[in-house]
């Protein structure tokens, strides 16, 4: 027989999408359905590490009050970091050098000290990975699945996905009458990790001619080749649209930074490469725009609305139900619950069979293959 609930606490990690607000307040209201408390931890779990950060206090309880009018907002009203895990937290040391060291322990025992009874912790890969080692150690948690990648395994989709295809398919449709006017190559790159699903749904989507995905190793030949083509046509403009993580079949992944202790690489620059290597090898005017971070504010659509408010909900009558170590799921139609081992450190590309990719190869798209 498991303790009844009386208090839970939420966090939210890795990179902000949006719908982060609409599963907060999902989980405050069927908290407060229940008679349940909720607690709010900022910046992942940086509220609870690095408390003298916070004058206002790390962690912060949440009302019906304090959570009203918020699921429309992109962001989220706790903060999130990319920054604080706490099994490999980077603390300075007097010299200045920085050691990786386990934090797990002080964290369990803040949340045995603080009364809370289980742990919603919304996030991606990283801190769904997180939730599950914080289990093993006997917290009660349950884990609800956050990216604008869409690269969680386990479930069809995650919240934040379809807005920043969404916006990447307006960004790509704006595209089309300047590249057209200007009889130039635009070169698009967008977010996505590892995983080609932006770049793949919002480059369709939005009638790119190329689009280029880290699990397709591309070669510029057959890019420059369908661009020519294009011109020998007499459709004199083409739209390429890159994932940040497309692999060059010959060449290294394009990166910003390298990863540090407690944070990961970060990806970005390959659409700068393509832009100009396309130039040389086309001969015509080419841009390069990089969506960035643009994919990760704004609204969420009334589909992420939706389904944080689904994940928000279930992930409470999870806990309700006794449950522990699982991730909320979108198993089509309905939601449902899969252990975080499944989901912990595994990455969902896409597969190379899906009929996404077949659909864009039968409208003559360009993969670099
Ligand atoms: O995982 C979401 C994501 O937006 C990735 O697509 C991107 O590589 C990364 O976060 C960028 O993170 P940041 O710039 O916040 O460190």
């Amino acid at each position: 027989m498991t303790k009844p609930i009386r208090r839970i606490a939420i966090c939210t990690g890795g990179g902000d999408a949006p719908g982060l607000n609409a599963v907060i307040r999902a989980v405050v209201s069927a908290a407060a359905n229940r008679g349940w408390e909720c607690w709010g931890i900022r910046d992942g779990f940086t509220g609870i590490l690095q408390p003298h950060l916070y004058p206002k206090g790390g962690v912060v309880q949440l009302t019906r009050e304090h959570v009203r009018g918020i699921s429309h907002l992109g962001g989220t009203i706790i903060g999130t970091t990319n920054k604080g895990n706490p099994f490999h937290f980077p603390v300075v040391q007097p010299d200045g050098s920085v050691v990786d060291t386990d934090r797990s322990d002080e964290l369990i025992s803040y949340f045995v000290r603080a009364g809370i009874d289980a742990l919603v912790s919304v996030g991606g890969d990283g801190s769904l990975t997180i939730a599950n080692e914080l289990h093993r150690k006997g917290l009660r948690v349950v884990g609800v699945p956050k990216t604008i990648d869409n690269d969680l395994d386990k479930t069809f989709t995650t919240f934040g996905f379809d807005t920043a295809v969404s916006f990447a398919t307006e960004c790509i449709d704006r595209l089309h009458s300047t590249a057209q006017s200007h009889q130039r190559v635009m070169v698009v790159e967008v977010m996505g990790r590892y995983a080609g699903w932006i770049a793949l749904h919002a480059g369709i989507s939005g009638g790119a001619h190329a689009i280029l995905i880290p699990e397709i190793a591309f070669d510029l030949d057959k890019v420059a080749a369908k661009i020519k083509e294009r011109d020998a046509e007499g459709r004199l403009y083409s739209l390429v649209v890159v994932a940040e993580g497309a692999l060059p079949r010959e060449g290294e992944r394009a990166l910003v930074a390298e990863a540090e202790i407690g944070h990961a690489e970060r990806l970005g620059g390959i659409g700068e490469q393509i832009g100009a290597e396309l130039a040389r090898r086309t001969g015509k005017d080419t841009r390069v725009v990089v969506l960035g971070h643009l994919l990760r504010g704004g609204s969420p659509t009334s589909f992420d609305r939706l389904a944080a408010m689904r994940f928000g909900t279930a992930a409470v009558r999870a806990l309700d139900e006794g449950l522990s170590g699982v991730m909320v799921a979108l198993a089509f139609p309905n939601v449902n619950y899969v252990g975080l081992e499944e989901v912990a450190g595994r990455m969902k590309a896409v597969p190379l069979d899906c009929d996404t990719l077949q659909t864009g190869r039968d409208l003559g798209i360009c993969f670099g293959d």
